[in-house]
């Protein structure tokens, strides 16, 4: 799978009104996937735009060889789940998301296109078996690469009354 979509397909194209600018010559840092993520979706427009509207059981399917770092895990209610979201493109610095409507920079949205494309999202734990984690509600394709996953403190990570104003005025 492409990390860095040059030629993007027409699904993960540019819309109408939006800004690319040319990526710098090379990265600063390299990653590491430490598994794939496994969901009911295989095309884009299957895919739901966020966690909250997916019902569906997604399997964090970890590469055995971070297997012990998966303990403790078990005693968690909630993870947060960073991942790449690997068919996006990377150069749009303002976009018009398809479900707004209006344009917005990039570092205002949860845009899959963005320079790095690494996702999140907050998921309740449903069980752990092996270095299989079933989640309950991701928003990315099948085979999505997993970056990371961490624990959900609500004493620390929650802020009920945090506000996105564009979103919160739109119309
Ligand atoms: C709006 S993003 C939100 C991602 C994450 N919850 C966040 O807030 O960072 C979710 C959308 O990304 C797109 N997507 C899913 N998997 C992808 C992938 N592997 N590569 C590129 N785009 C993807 C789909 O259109 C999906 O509806």
């Amino acid at each position: 799978m492409s990390t860095q979509s040059n030629s993007p397909t027409a699904e993960f194209g540019a819309r109408e009104g939006e800004i690319a600018v040319e990526l710098p010559p090379r990265g600063d840092a390299t990653l590491y996937y430490i598994g794939r993520i496994r969901t009911p979706w295989q095309r884009r427009a299957d895919c739901p735009k966020n966690g909250r509207e997916a019902e569906a059981v997604c399997t964090l399917a970890v590469d055995p060889r971070w297997a012990q770092a998966l303990a403790g895990v078990e005693t968690c209610s909630h993870l947060i789940v960073l991942y790449w979201m690997d068919r996006s493109r990377r150069d749009l610095v303002f976009q018009v998301p398809r479900y707004h409507g209006t344009g917005r920079g990039t570092f205002a949205l949860r845009s899959p296109a963005r320079p790095n494309p690494i996702a999140l999202s907050v998921v309740p734990l449903l069980k752990v078996e092996g270095t299989n984690v079933f989640v309950r509600g991701l928003d990315c394709l099948d085979g999505t690469p997993l970056l990371d996953i961490k624990p959900y403190f609500a004493s620390t990570d929650s802020i009920p009354d945090a506000v996105v104003g564009w979103h919160r005025d739109r119309e």
